[in-house]
């Protein structure tokens, strides 16, 4: 379950150790899809079921399911599902889901949110969840006693409700109570007696529950009124279920673009009223407010056509449509914004049956109850309606568009962050907003600025198992090539304490002795070469992905060791870094062989054999001289494999029947020795038919998954010669040797939704 912990303010984004439930993800908008839905899982947000749907695509209703929901199916039909960040509602983080075609919306909210929380972040009082019945009755004459003696009975006419709906009693919800009204009718001048039913319907929409109250009441209805009964249905005009939401902006953090604090205030404020003024601007007012409500709506599987009807009601309800919320200036200089809607939702029941997405976004928000969700929907359309008129009342609406637009071409362009936001604001200022203009910008911006910049910058190895992996667990060798610049990283002394920034992955921590995991980690390492009480941000440019085999810890480690050695001048010899990235490694896997943190280190072809005897420890690793340069494409999964699960259950085989399996380590040990001689007398072919081979061997320790087949498949259709899964198994990465067809082996890769890392080693 989520800890939707709370965070007082923006700036601390930087010094929040504990990840989890926090709604600041900063970069999340630059990461590639499957960092964000790792960056989400990190935090406790989503389960790793959650992950697996999603990064599968299974996150979609399925054809046959939706065969069932309406009638004449031919498809399923998609639309962009984001999220939008910083949300902090009454003390709590949320980050909030939403499906919708617009752009601009998630990033108007996301920046409406972040601004918001710097003063506090958002209240809403809670919700009500009550939805009205409607009873309509045609008498003859004297509406005045028909509708005396319905309040008269009214303690019978909801028990009787009640009885037809007993768990929803037990549920602390039920019928509460009743009103009446009349009038006649327009057509003929009939007498109408309408009696309105209100229900608590707690966590559910309550629609059906309503309707079949009103229809079991009727009978009784029309014996007390001595008249007809004709429509018995729930109104959509829920307005005894408001959401009442405030937020408070300090004029400092409203100043921006050219525009002073007060300037953006006052604009908002007068926006604010041309709204409540004019129904004309009111519709448009409140179709803004709308785009972040719908959207949310319809992620959490609710009706939006219901929210829509009720909000639109409720903006006439003065006699005059006018806006759903007010703007107003406070004595202390505020800028004060309050919304009240109608929010009648459900959290059970409906599309959370049906849909996977939407229990995936029920949980993003931390399961909340309707009355919750309801506040949130309401803080959501009040967040949108100040995005919209923060940018109608300083650079407008186009702009904004024209902003994200050429972000997201940016995006495509593949512009290194280092200089993205310099390249969208040299895109919008040529009005030339195309993907080949923003490769042109940053081109000419990696020749003019990123030089001197990337020289600060250290780096380390990451690694690959060529041959040999598992057999290396039982004393055969092994032989590891190192990926190059696979991290970068950079230490500049400035700051408060010692930060870490990792872009890429969104990670922004103060490092403590104290904080679990990496932060822990990386604290321990600069107490250990005597920096523990230095003020430094350490910046991380990791070029590998996390997590899937390529030794990625030991880079991280080994790059900050050289960019900490490289400021600091404290000359570690190479012997040294290695010895304390290897103890990184125990602390954070156990009793790992040293081969990671020796690659890292040293960045050379190793052949490494565990010893037996502790004396000749130092004879582990051979180098290895290459004969021929390697094209090596390397296939990530995007599926996490933890290594020490799959040793185990390798060794869980090993132990119920050892011969059969010291015979394949045999095999693989064997295979492992010829790849030495051929990668050092540069017989690619034999090579590459070595490691065909090592992946049989690997397939046959139950190693492999559908998608390590699957990229093996892809490579050796598109010219590799040797293709096999590299390291732990079980999900993880795969290599593909290809000398002459590094890059039809890498676009196949990317065609097929892989992850693809082309390496040269000389
Ligand atoms: C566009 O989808 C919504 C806005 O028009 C809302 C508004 O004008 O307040 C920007």
């Amino acid at each position: 379950m989520v800890s939707h912990s709370s965070t007082d303010s923006d700036s601390d984004a930087a010094g929040e150790t504990d990840l989890t439930g926090s709604s600041r993800i900063p970069n999340f908008f630059r990461m590639p899809i499957a960092e964000r839905i790792s960056a989400l899982h990190q935090r406790g947000l989503i389960s790793n079921e959650d992950v697996q749907l999603l990064t599968s695509g299974n996150h979609q209703v399925q054809l046959n399911v939706a065969d069932k929901m309406i009638e004449n199916v031919v498809g399923v039909f998609g639309l962009p599902m984001g999220v939008a960040l910083n949300f902090l509602i009454n003390n709590r983080d949320y980050v909030v889901p939403l499906v919708v075609e617009e752009p601009s919306i998630v990033a108007g909210l996301s920046g409406a949110a972040r601004m918001a929380r710097l003063g506090g972040g958002f209240t809403v009082d809670p919700v009500d969840p009550i939805l009205i019945g409607q009873v309509q009755v045609v008498i003859d004459s004297n509406p005045e006693l028909a509708k005396q003696t319905l309040l008269e009975h009214r303690d019978d006419i909801v028990a009787l409700a009640n009885s037809l709906h007993p768990k929803m009693v037990a549920r602390g919800g039920g019928a509460l109570d009743i009103e009446v009204f009349d009038y006649r009718a327009e057509e003929d001048g009939r007498l109408m007696v309408v009696m309105h039913l209100l229900v608590d319907t707690r966590d559910a929409m309550g629609a059906n529950l309503v309707n079949t109250m009103c229809e079991g009441v009727a009978a009784y209805v029309e014996g007390l009124t001595g008249g007809k009964v004709f429509l018995r249905i729930l109104s959509n005009l829920t307005d005894r279920a408001i959401a009442r939401a405030k937020v408070r902006i300090p004029l400092k953090n409203l100043e921006g673009k050219g525009y002073t604090g007060e300037q953006v205030r006052d604009g908002i404020v007068l926006a604010n009223d041309l709204a409540l003024a004019d129904p004309y601007r009111a519709a448009t007012h409140n179709k803004g407010i709308m785009n972040g409500v719908d959207a949310l709506a319809l992620a959490t599987g609710n009706d939006w056509r219901a929210i829509e009807a009720a909000a639109h009601a409720y903006a006439s309800r003065n006699g005059r449509y006018q806006a759903l919320t007010r703007w107003h200036k406070r004595e202390e200089g505020y800028l004060v914004g309050e919304i009240a809607i109608p929010m009648k939702v459900g959290t059970v029941g409906g599309s959370l049956e049906t849909n996977p997405s939407v229990r995936i976004n029920h949980r993003l928000l931390g399961s909340p109850s309707a009355s919750e969700l309801a506040g949130v929907m309401g803080v959501v359309g009040l967040a949108q309606n100040f995005a919209a008129l923060r940018a109608l009342s300083t650079d407008g609406i186009q702009q904004n568009h024209m902003n994200l637009h050429a972000r997201s071409v940016a995006s495509t362009a593949g512009v290194a962050e280092e200089f993205f936001e310099t390249v969208v604001e040299t895109l919008i200022e040529s009005g030339e907003i195309k993907v080949w203009k923003a490769q042109e910008i940053a081109k000419n911006l990696s020749r003019k600025v990123i030089m001197p910049e990337t020289a600060d910058r250290q780096s380390a190895y990451g690694k690959i198992i060529l041959l040999g992996e598992h057999a290396v667990v039982y004393g055969r060798p092994a032989i590891a090539l190192p990926i190059p610049l696979a991290v970068e990283a950079a230490v500049r002394k400035e700051g408060d304490g010692i930060n870490v920034l990792i872009p890429r992955w969104g990670i922004e921590q103060k490092v403590r002795p104290s904080a679990p995991g990496f932060a822990g980690i990386i604290a321990t390492l600069m107490s250990q070469i005597g920096l523990a009480s230095e003020n430094m941000t350490i910046e991380v440019f990791p070029h590998i992905p996390r997590a899937m085999g390529l030794g990625g810890s030991s880079a991280l480690a080994v790059a900050i060791l050289r960019a900490a050695d490289e400021a600091y001048g404290l000359q570690l010899s190479d012997g040294r870094i290695n010895e304390l990235a290897f103890e990184c490694e125990k602390t954070a896997h156990g009793t790992p062989s040293g081969i990671d943190n020796t690659v890292a280190t040293y960045g050379a072809p190793l052949l490494y054999q565990r010893q037996q005897d502790e004396a000749q420890q130092q004879a582990r690793f051979t180098n290895i001289t290459l004969g021929q340069p390697l094209e090596i494409v390397i296939g990530v999964t995007g599926k996490e494999s933890l290594t020490a699960d799959t040793v185990a259950r390798v060794r869980a085989s090993w132990q119920q029947y050892p011969d059969r399996y010291e015979s394949l380590f045999d095999q693989i040990g064997q295979l492992t020795s010829v790849g030495q001689s051929a990668l050092q007398e540069g017989r690619l072919d034999e090579l590459g038919e070595l490691m065909n081979l090592c992946h049989g061997y690997l397939n046959a320790l139950q190693l492999s998954t559908p998608e390590l087949e699957e990229l093996v498949h892809i490579a050796r259709r598109h010219g590799a010669i040797g293709a096999k899964l590299t390291g732990g198994g079980g999900g993880g990465s795969m290599i593909a040797l290809c000398p002459d067809a590094t890059h039809s082996v890498q676009k196949a890769f990317e065609a097929a939704g892989y992850k693809a890392i082309p390496i040269t080693l000389e």
